[in-house]
C-alpha cells in the first residue's frame, strides 16, 4: 500500500531505444531528478546494462531517482511493453542509422515501421502519456507516431528545435565570448539543412546579438548551426562505434520532458503538428510552443519578416514532400 502511494508521487519517463541518445537523455533525467527512468531496447540486456551502469553512479551524481532496463523481443508479442504503464512521458529514440548501400527510402521505411510498432505499444500500455519523438527523419517520424496513436496533437511532440537552438546559442557564446547560459536563440522549421534560425529574436544577456557580433560572424554561425550535426558525424569518423551526435540531443529531449513533467510553462521550439498555424496543415514543423503538464499549452505564431517567411516556406515544403513520400511508401 505505502509503495503505491510513493510511486504515484514519482514521475515516470520511459525511453524507447537505449542507444546513444536514449542513454544520454536518461542520464540527464536522473541527474536532474526529473523522475524514474525506464530504458527499453531490443538488443538483449543492453538496456539493463546501461541502466545498471548509470545507477552505479547515483551516489556520485547525488540522485534519488532510479533507472531500470527492459528487454523487448524484436519479433515477440510486445508484452514486455507492459512496463510502459503509468509513464508520464515516453521518449522514442528507437531506429537505425543509414548504412552503406541503403537508400533514403529504405531508411524511411525501416524507421517508420519501428516507430509505428512502438507507437502501437504506447497506445496499448500508456494511453494517457505524452510522447516525444526523436528518431530521424524527425518531422516525418513524428507524423508516423501521430497517425498511429490517433491522439490530439497536444500529446505527440518532436524534438529538434531545442537542439538546433542550443547549438546556435553555444556557437554565439564561443564567438562573443560569454557564458552559454546568457544566450537565448531560437531555431524553427524542419530538422535538417532547411532549419530557420531567427536572428531577430536572438539575445545575449537581453542584448540583441547584432549589437555584439558582426553580420559576417552571425552568417557564419547560422551556416555552422545548420551543419552542426554533420560536423559531429565527420569528427566521429574514426570510431567504428560512434554514429551521430548524442550528448546535446539527449540533453535537449530531457529538457522538454522536464518542462512537461514539472509543468514549467517553458516556451521551447518544439516540433508540432501544424493545424493552420503559419499557413500550414498536417505537417510537423518546429515552432515556439509553451509546454505544460498536458503537453502543448499554446502554439505561438510569430509575425515572420519576408526573408524569414521565405526560409520557413522552403523548410515546410521540404517537410511536406518527405511526409507525402512516407505516406505513399507506407500506404497511409
Ligand atoms: N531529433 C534529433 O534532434 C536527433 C538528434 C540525434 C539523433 N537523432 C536520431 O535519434 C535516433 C537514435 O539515435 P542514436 O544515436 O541513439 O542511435 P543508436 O543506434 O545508438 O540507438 C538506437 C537504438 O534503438 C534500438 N531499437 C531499434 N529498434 C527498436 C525497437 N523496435 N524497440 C526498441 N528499441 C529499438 C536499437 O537497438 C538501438 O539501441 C536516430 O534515428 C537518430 O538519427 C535525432
Amino acid at each position: 500500500m505505502s509503495e503505491r502511494i510513493c510511486r504515484s508521487l514519482i514521475p515516470k519517463i520511459s525511453v524507447i531505444g537505449a542507444g546513444y541518445v536514449g542513454e544520454a537523455a536518461a542520464r540527464h533525467l536522473i541527474t536532474r531528478e526529473v523522475g524514474d527512468v525506464y530504458l527499453f531496447d531490443i538488443m538483449e540486456d543492453v538496456a539493463k546494462g546501461k541502466a545498471l551502469d548509470l545507477y552505479h553512479a547515483a551516489p556520485i551524481i547525488g540522485t534519488n531517482r532510479r533507472i531500470y532496463g527492459v528487454n523487448v523481443a524484436a519479433d515477440g508479442d510486445g508484452s514486455e511493453y507492459a512496463a510502459l504503464e503509468d509513464s508520464d512521458v515516453v521518449i522514442i529514440t528507437s531506429g537505425i542509422a543509414r548504412r552503406p548501400g541503403m537508400s533514403r527510402d529504405d531508411l524511411l521505411k525501416i524507421n517508420a515501421k519501428i516507430v509505428r510498432d512502438v507507437a502501437d505499444k504506447v497506445q496499448k500500455y500508456a494511453p494517457n502519456t505524452i510522447v516525444i519523438v526523436v528518431t530521424n527523419p524527425l518531422d516525418v517520424m513524428s507524423k508516423v507516431a501521430f497517425q498511429t496513436l490517433g491522439w490530439h496533437r497536444d500529446r505527440v511532440l518532436g524534438q529538434a528545435g531545442v537542439l538546433d537552438s542550443s547549438r546556435m546559442a553555444s556557437l554565439i557564446a564561443a564567438a562573443v565570448p560569454c557564458s552559454a547560459t546568457d544566450v537565448d536563440a531560437i531555431v524553427l522549421g524542419g530538422h535538417g539543412d532547411t532549419m530557420v534560425p531567427l536572428v531577430r529574436y536572438t539575445t545575449v544577456g537581453g542584448i540583441p546579438v547584432s549589437e555584439l557580433l558582426s553580420k559576417e560572424q552571425i552568417d557564419e554561425i547560422i551556416q555552422k548551426t545548420a551543419f552542426a550535426g554533420g560536423e559531429v558525424v565527420q569528427l566521429f569518423r574514426n570510431s567504428p562505434a560512434l554514429g551521430s551526435a548524442y550528448h546535446a540531443p539527449g540533453a535537449a529531449v530531457a529538457q522538454m520532458a522536464e518542462a512537461i513533467i514539472r509543468d514549467q510553462m517553458h516556451i521551447l521550439p518544439t516540433t508540432v503538428h501544424l493545424e493552420g498555424e503559419y499557413g500550414y496543415e498536417g505537417i510537423y514543423m518546429g515552432v515556439p510552443v509553451q509546454l505544460c503538464n498536458s503537453g502543448i499549452r499554446r502554439v505561438i505564431e510569430l509575425e515572420l519578416q519576408p526573408h524569414e517567411r521565405e526560409m520557413f516556406e522552403k523548410s515546410a515544403n521540404h517537410v511536406k514532400k518527405t511526409t507525402q513520400e512516407m505516406q505513399a511508401l507506407l500506404g497511409l
